[in-house]
């Protein structure tokens, strides 16, 4: 098990893994790495294997019912949960990243980052047994419509989206209020120095020094890319958006 010291108070995650030496991985650079250095999140891991059962510390069997595969077995995972919800307390989601799983979204990482903490299971092989799933109420969260080998890469996909959203974490707030998702909207398209590159221009409201046309012009570019690209997100907002 490894952990940042325990700070009564701050964000946390907890990640159950048989692959511990993940993380923080890319958690651990740039600002996300910064704020967990000056203790604005915390990350715990928790080693599965250590509760595995037997001299080889086993924590699969085969699926019950035939098939291909291994599964992860509940006595293994259910020790590996209690151990690591000892204590908890508060507001704290319990999730199994799994591509069966309500897809993430910028909602639920505001909804988790105003949490207290959140535990995450990284599943392995075929999954796991439903029966933790059930006991302990866990929700199942998806990084999208594809199968990857492991839960780590969705877990650290979720943790940085939440942890960008704590106060403090980034240096300007106001980029988390602008971007995409944030309003509904996908972001406008973005440009910098130099003025010209290959050919190809700023467009001029964005060098006129007029705030007030900025705004309106990245605000209609917004509808108009969030119209096209994603029509499914055009469709859920309210018709004075559209
Ligand atoms: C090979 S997958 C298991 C797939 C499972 N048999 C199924 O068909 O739904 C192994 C693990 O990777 C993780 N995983 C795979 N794809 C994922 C996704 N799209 N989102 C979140 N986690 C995923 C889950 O933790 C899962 O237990």
């Amino acid at each position: 098990m490894s952990a940042t010291p325990d700070l009564h108070g701050v964000w946390k995650a907890k990640i159950i893994t048989l692959f511990p030496s993940a993380f923080p991985g890319v958690l651990g650079e740039s600002l996300t790495g910064k704020a967990l250095q000056e203790g604005l999140w915390q990350l715990e891991t928790v080693d599965l294997r250590q509760f595995g059962v037997g001299k080889h510390r086993n924590v699969d069997d085969t699926p019950a019912g035939g098939g291909a595969g291994m599964v992860l077995r509940p006595d293994v995972l259910g020790d590996a949960i209690e151990h690591t919800m000892a204590g908890v307390q508060g507001n704290w989601p319990m999730i199994y990243l799994s591509p069966r799983g309500r897809p993430m979204d910028q909602r639920m990482m505001q909804s988790l980052a105003r949490a207290d903490g959140v535990t995450l299971l990284c599943g392995r092989f075929e999954g796991v047994d439903e029966r933790v799933l059930e006991h302990y109420g866990i929700q199942e969260v998806s990084l999208g419509d594809f199968v990857m080998t492991g839960g780590e890469i969705a877990a650290q996909a979720l943790i940085d989206a939440t942890v960008r959203l704590i106060p403090g974490v980034l240096g300007n707030q106001a980029s988390t209020e602008e971007e995409s998702f944030s309003s509904g909207l996908l972001e406008h398209p973005q440009y910098t120095r130099p003025a010209e590159w290959k050919g190809r221009t700023i467009p001029d409201v964005l060098m006129s020094g007029h705030h007030g046309k900025v705004a309106e012009w990245r605000r209609d570019m917004s509808k108009e890319i969030t119209r096209t690209r994603r029509p499914d997100l055009w469709r859920k907002l309210p018709d004075s958006e559209g």
